[in-house]
């Protein structure tokens, strides 16, 4: 394993689409590798491949409650609503209140091209939405909540 620079705001990959995987490799395995090194020495919950500057449709999460790898993830459904102040490892001192579902359900494959389906609620759910908006070059501060500054 090895840790891999964080990509940060002004890089213009941040904002590319990231493609599918199709092959379910040791590249793809030695990258998840990398990308769980590097977001806990990060201290980060999540990270997503564009921000170590590849742009595949990878994740890796960890809210707390155990470390899960995302390949091809999917928000197959969502509900209700959360605004909830967010930070991003690739845009360092920044954060902001975003709007985001409270509860969503990801499809998403294994690093061997196993489907699974996770469920997300408050932290998770925002974090998988987070992540996954990473894998469409979106980043938190354009899902601020628009009535955030009238809350504070
Ligand atoms: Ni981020």
């Amino acid at each position: 394993m090895a840790l891999r620079n964080i990509v940060k705001i002004g890089d213009p990959i941040l904002a590319k689409k990231s493609r599918a995987v199709e092959k379910f490799d040791e590249r793809l395995w030695t990258l998840l590798d990398d990308m769980k090194q590097t977001m806990y020495e990060a201290q980060g919950v999540g990270l997503a491949a564009v921000q170590v500057g590849i742009l595949r449709r990878v994740v890796v999460i960890d809210c707390g409650d155990g470390y899960i790898e995302l390949v091809n993830p999917e928000i197959i459904s969502f509900e209700g609503e959360q605004r909830v102040e967010e930070g991003c490892l690739s845009l360092p001192g920044e954060c902001g209140v975003t709007l985001r579902p409270a509860v969503v359900r990801v499809k998403a494959q294994d690093r061997n091209g196993k489907w699974c389906i996770y469920k997300g609620e408050d932290l998770k759910a925002r974090c998988f939405c987070h992540e996954i908006d990473h894998l469409d070059g979106i980043v938190f501060t354009q899902r601020l909540a628009p009535d955030a500054s009238a809350e504070n």
